[in-house]
């Protein structure tokens, strides 16, 4: 096995703890590095576990929740702690959170019944049903990568493997991924200026404000989501659109043509990034840890318990956010009514007391309770399993049919303290 580690960072124990007033969740830029986060996150854990955050005009600032057990009771206590104002750090009026609400903001009755108009697609049982399909096409992805010897994982393998599964899951043309991909990466790229049309924190988004992520870009999907529901209202297609045009919610209030505008949009970013993202902090993880690599190739039945070591390395959530509804003591502070309470899983996911050896990249780790996908609350990641199978599948086949694998060049990262994301892992492979 070769592996030789160059410019790269990885995830580590922070050598020189950050001092504690150099700490700035809300500077996308100390996102860059791979490393500076990790370091932000140790000494807020450590020192000031919930912990005032100041941001720049005009938003006011939030707590910074950096403890397993904090976050989980963040997460779980929906009276408390409310998505209905809103889940990213962006403040948002009244008539701009009516106009962008997706499920991820509502609470309550209204929830269950829009949640479960696809819960069932996204359960085992149907999942299961495609599996064969998934294997399929990661072996073809993986084939045709590896035929290159050198090439950009994050393009070739990781990138290319969720689109086409959310394509099927769509049932619209494989010719429309790459159109799919750059509208995820314009519309959750928005601090990045390598991805946004107009950058979040820009005087120019404020025409945008009404739209998903202030991106112009979330125009061009509800177009796009707009033509299917032409095409699939009253057929018999078991797709997602179809499902979300032709069913009512068990609340009895059909879907408003904003609730699929916005519904939509969600299912095409939520799922490509993130599983992306996981995918390529895995193969990096790897990569720069190759003595777990070797356990996995001499004992393959050990992938599914390495997903979950994956999915808690990677964290490609940073964080989500819930306002307060009341005064609360959180963590030792008073947290007061209508107070941003921001949830940083990648923290949590590093939490001494609840990881034994956090910053050991451990594809045997059993008891793995990471915080990757939300946890136990209403909101918990509705494509959880979806995400667990195909990152599953997509080791399974990769991992027998390398021999080596070394980075063959830097690994630039997403300008973003929302989505911990890769944009480039160029790679050189060996074949089995
Ligand atoms: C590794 C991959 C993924 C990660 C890390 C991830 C992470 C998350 C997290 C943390 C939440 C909770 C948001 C909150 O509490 O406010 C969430 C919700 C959600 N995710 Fe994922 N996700 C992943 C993959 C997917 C996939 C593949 C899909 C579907 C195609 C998906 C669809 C959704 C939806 C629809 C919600 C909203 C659920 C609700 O509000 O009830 N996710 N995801």
């Amino acid at each position: 096995m070769t592996s030789t580690l160059n410019t790269a960072d990885t995830h580590h124990a922070p050598d020189e703890p950050m001092p504690l007033d150099e700490v700035d969740l809300a500077d996308n830029d100390k996102f860059l590095d791979g490393v500076t986060p990790w370091r932000m996150f140790h000494t807020l854990r450590h020192q000031d576990p919930v912990h005032w955050q100041p941001e720049p005009e005009p938003n006011h600032g939030f707590w910074a929740v950096t403890r397993h057990e904090d976050i989980a009771r963040v997460g779980r206590d929906a009276q408390t702690f409310t998505s209905t104002k809103f889940v990213n750090l962006e403040e948002l009026d009244d008539d701009q959170i009516k106009k962008r609400a997706s499920i991820l903001e509502l609470d309550g009755l209204r929830h269950r019944a829009m949640r479960s108009l696809l819960q069932r697609q996204f359960g085992q049982g149907v999942i299961n049903e495609y599996a064969d399909f998934l294997r399929g096409l990661t072996a073809r992805t993986l084939d045709t990568a590896l035929a290159k010897g050198t090439f950009d994982f994050v393009a070739d393998v990781s990138a290319d493997f969720p689109i086409n599964v959310l394509a099927r899951l769509l049932d619209v043309p494989p010719e429309d991924n790459q159109q799919l991909i750059d509208w995820g990466n314009r519309i959750i790229g928005n601090t990045d200026p390598d991805y946004a049309d107009v950058l979040l924190h820009s005087e120019e988004s404020e025409q945008y404000k009404d739209l998903p992520f202030r991106s112009p870009a979330s125009l061009e999907v509800f177009e796009y989501g707009r033509e299917l529901v032409r095409q699939r209202r009253g057929g018999t297609g078991t797709d997602l659109i179809s499902r979300l045009v032709n069913q009512t919610p068990r609340d009895g209030v059909p879907l408003s043509a904003q609730d699929f505008d916005n519904y939509f949009l969600l299912l095409v970013v939520a799922g490509n990034e993130t599983t992306r993202h996981t995918i390529s902090h895995s193969m990096l993880a790897l990569i720069q840890h190759p003595e777990q690599l070797t356990r996995l190739q001499e004992d393959p039945s050990l992938i599914p318990v390495a997903v979950e070591e994956f999915l808690r390395w990677a964290t490609p959530v940073y964080h989500f956010r819930r306002t307060a509804t009341r005064d609360v003591e959180l963590g030792g502070k008073q947290v007061k009514e209508g107070d941003k309470v921001v949830m940083w899983y990648a923290s949590g996911n590093r939490d001494e007391e609840v990881f034994g050896n956090p910053y050991d990249f451990d594809v045997t780790r059993r008891h793995n309770d990471h915080l990757t996908f939300g946890k136990g609350g209403p909101h918990l990641c509705l494509g959880n399993l979806l995400a667990r199978t195909e990152i599953r599948i997509m080791f399974e086949e990769l991992i027998p049919r390398l021999a080596g694998i070394r980075l063959a060049g830097d690994v630039p990262r997403v300008r973003s303290n929302f989505v911990n994301g890769i944009k480039k892992l160029p790679v050189e492979v060996t074949l089995a």
